[in-house]
């Protein structure tokens, strides 16, 4: 990768001046230019090796099924058919589950959802293997599916076992309660619609060895699963990401299949294999954002102040545990959002699907949790006659209090956030004139929601968060970066390297970073959970501050000053001796070192310091921080039609001290859009058997550009980390994601205004038009 403009002139003499591009600098994305021009190479754009095969997948016509026979004759004898591979033709591990057990390569005997792998075909083109495909005879005896939450709970269905936070007498707290409230939410999933697909291209080398490009978010799980599949030492495997064209979560389990399958088919036949999923196949056959059914009881006083509360959240998981366990972990952490829930209870369940395997969407379960907080904070309101926002003020968290978790509240800013937003928004003012819009108006109404978003910092699971890199210094003073993220579009190499130039104090044209390679950094966490940056940012300035320690020392002793002596600065480097300062460009010095031989290269690591969760007893610190946030968003709907606009949104993210405010802002944005689309547009729909019928953008609508508010206010909340992050900055890439809430939460403002804000009308997710009015009709009914 390069930045715009120039590659670095060996020969050029850098003046001195001020470097270029450094941290907190809004640089376009490394790619920008070649996402736009159509330059950028992603896997299906790499030239074809001669010989490449290429795969489609037979897959399960039912929800839950025995195999009773599989005839595949005619697959193998079909035009361009080399291979035809099942579950009996893995050499090793059989079972890919990423975490758990549960999911074999392909069906082992029995079906559990209609699009499950059954076998493999590798052909000369993808059409003669998606028509070989459809040859196969394959005999069912059909089983009972269970295709809802509801049933699951009642069957005790689960794919591990339900999990529970505590704190206080919750039982207690709301039977002395003034006021209770109770109810239920059902939250739909959501299709991640990366742009780029699931691929990997498999390019076998000497001895057995693979050469995997993929579109992952999570390489050396990759690299692991090959090697386990073909029955190799991990070391055979190479793994390698450029970029993906968009991962959102749905890479980071759910790309090593495809890359597995590719794999045992390259090392049979000994020819590159590449397995690229058209668009309905992936996502009939891939794992979405979990459905959620949430239920509620609580317990609040006549200002509206919540005294205790009674939690459950139950996901839709599919068939096979995946990430669930920790993703519904994290809804249950997230259940409080911004609020205290105070003498709790929040129950966890894990249900079991006869449904593609659900896995990790931006927020990782978070959102599924704060949509629940954010709904009773709305029903409180109305039910003690009060303002939502005056609700939300009064139930936020004070520093030092602790979370149904174990975990202290500091360093808590969201009351300041709020506020801000709230004036910045015209909250107040604008509250008034939507009271006058509505009297005014008939069937028009409109409405408004100023809501916060929590957002806990962290893998949950805690050996998680480490991160190594790679630094090697050149004799011309060029620097190659490489660390353990994957870029997927949210800036994360950019990023990186512009901390690397602020290390030395160069120009970030000075830098180039190579793609994320097991073979230059192993053992690698997912690029996920928004940690990319706070990880693999500690760890290039680690390597950084290694290199630089090398050369200080050097210069200190060949020029015998102090250490202290010695400063990178402004593309140079500096060395302050009693009656002169020496001066060098940074090419000419480390050329220097390197005469005299010095090691210019190192790998860097960082694992983050303070947590620690001790899960048996739901206790602890998962947490490194929080990000805060919050939008305010005020819709128009259609009472007749339940169709709605958004007129405007205003957003303060709390990014700490930021790295990149212009990609920090694009992260906002989008996440802002998409959180909208899940919670306004976008319906997954399934028919009674157990297909999915919105397989294609036709039936399944994410948001476009003319979805945007009308009007769209961004900022950032100027203020550092207080914890030691990577120049105290703050995670970006999921938290804002909750922003879309704001939206939804004025819809069901609006729609209530018709009852005089008196009801509560119900509003499961996606807030549809048909659901909004619905919620229209309710609200008329019982007024
Ligand atoms: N932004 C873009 N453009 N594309 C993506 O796929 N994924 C999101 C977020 N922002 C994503 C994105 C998700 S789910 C996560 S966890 C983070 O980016 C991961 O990257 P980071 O840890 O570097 O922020
Ligand atoms: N977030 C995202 N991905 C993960 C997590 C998490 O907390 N834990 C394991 N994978
Ligand atoms: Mo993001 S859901 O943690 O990949």
């Amino acid at each position: 990768m390069t930045f715009m403009s120039s590659k670095l002139d060996k020969y050029e003499v850098r003046r001195k001046r001020p470097a270029k591009g450094k941290s907190g600098k809004s640089i376009a994305h490394e790619s920008a230019v070649k996402h736009v021009t159509g330059e950028a190479l992603y896997v299906d754009d790499m030239a074809e090796l001669a010989g490449t095969l290429h795969v489609a997948v037979g897959q399960s016509t039912q929800a839950h099924a025995n195999i009773k026979s599989m005839d595949l004759s005619a697959v193998k004898n079909a035009d361009g058919v080399v291979d035809v591979v099942m579950l009996d033709d893995v050499p090793g591990l059989k079972d890919i589950g990423p975490v758990f057990a549960g999911d074999p390569l392909f069906a082992d005997g029995k079906v559990e959802y209609i699009g499950q792998p059954i076998f493999a075909v590798a052909a000369h083109s993808f059409e003669q293997a998606k028509r070989a495909v459809l040859l196969a005879n394959i005999e069912y005896e059909v089983l009972p599916a269970i295709l809802e939450i509801k049933d699951a709970i009642k069957e005790n269905f689960f794919v591990r076992p339900t999990h529970m936070h505590k704190k206080g007498d919750f039982r207690k707290a709301i039977d002395a309660a003034p006021n209770t409230l109770n109810g239920e939410l059902y939250i739909k999933g959501q299709e991640h619609f990366y742009l780029e697909g699931q691929i990997s291209y498999v390019v076998p080398t000497e001895d057995k060895g693979m050469h995997v490009y993929t579109s992952s978010q999570h390489p050396t799980e990759v690299q692991k699963l090959v090697s386990e599949v073909l029955d190799l030492p991990i070391n055979y495997v190479q793994v390698e990401v450029r970029r993906m064209g968009g991962g959102f979560g749905g890479k980071e389990t759910q790309a090593a299949p495809w890359a597995c399958m590719a794999a045992l088919l390259a090392n049979r036949l000994n020819h590159p294999v590449k397995i690229r999923l058209a668009r309905q196949d992936d996502m009939v056959m891939t794992g979405k954002r979990h459905d959620f059914y949430d239920t509620y009881e609580i317990g609040f006083d006549d200002s509206g102040k919540l005294l205790g509360s009674n939690i459950m959240v139950a996901g839709k998981c599919g068939y096979s545990p995946d990430l669930s366990d920790a993703i519904v972990d994290r809804a249950m952490f997230h259940s409080d959002n911004a609020y205290n829930l105070q003498d709790t209870q929040v129950i966890g369940h894990r249900c079991k699907t006869h449904t593609v395997s659900n896995t990790a969407y931006r927020g990782f379960g978070g959102p599924q949790g704060t949509v629940l907080a954010e709904y009773m904070m709305d029903d409180i309101a109305r039910a003690v006659g009060k303002d939502p926002l005056d609700v939300r003020y009064n139930n936020l968290y004070q520093d030092g209090d602790k979370t149904h978790y174990g975990q202290t509240i500091e360093n808590y800013h969201m009351k300041e956030l709020l506020s801000q937003l709230e004036s910045e928004s015209e909250y107040r003012k604008r509250r008034e004139s939507i009271t006058a819009f509505n009297a005014a108006n008939k069937y028009k109404k409109r409405g408004l929601a100023l809501t916060p978003v929590k957002f806990g910092i962290s893998f949950t699971v805690t050996f998680l968060n480490q991160a190594g890199a790679l630094v090697h210094i050149y004799t011309d003073g060029s620097i190659h970066l490489n660390h353990g993220g994957t870029e997927m579009g949210q800036g994360l190499f950019t990023k990186v390297a512009q901390v690397v130039a602020n290390e030395f104090d160069v120009d970030l044209d000075t830098i180039m970073v190579s793609s994320t390679n097991t073979e230059k950094v192993p053992n690698t966490s997912p690029t996920a959970a928004s940690s990319g940056t706070d990880l693999n940012g500690k760890a290039a300035q680690n390597a950084c501050i290694i290199l630089k320690q090398r050369l200080v020392t050097f210069a200190a002793e060949k020029w015998a000053v102090n250490e202290d002596a010695i400063r990178f600065e402004n593309n140079h480097v500096l060395i302050a001796k009693a009656d002169e300062t020496i001066e060098f460009t940074f090419a000419e010095f480390v050329a220097m070192a390197y005469t005299n031989r010095v090691s210019l290269s190192t790998t860097g690591y960082y694992s983050t310091p303070k947590i620690h969760y001790d899960r048996e007893k739901a206790d602890g610190r998962p947490f490194y921080y929080y990000a805060l946030g919050a939008a305010c968003s005020e819709v128009e709907i259609d009472t007749l039609t339940g169709e709605y606009d958004v007129l405007r949104t205003d957003i303060i993210q709390d990014v700490g001290k930021s790295l990149n405010p212009a990609i920090d802002i694009g992260q906002i944005e989008g996440a802002f859009v998409q959180g909208m689309g899940w919670l306004t547009t976008e319906e997954l729909n399934w028919d009674t058997s157990g297909r999915l019928t919105s397989n294609g953008p036709a039936t399944y609508k994410i948001p476009t550009a003319a979805d945007m508010p009308n009007v769209f206010n961004t900022s950032l909340f100027d203020r550092p980390n207080e914890e030691e992050t990577i120049y105290n900055s703050k995670a970006v890439g999921e938290p804002p994601f909750m922003l879309g809430m704001a939206v939804w939460m004025a819809l069901r403002d609006a729609a209530a205004s018709v009852s005089d804000y008196k009801v509560n009308p119900p509003m499961d997710t996606p807030a549809t038009p048909e659901r909004v009015l619905n919620a229209v009709q309710f609200c008329k009914e019982r007024s």
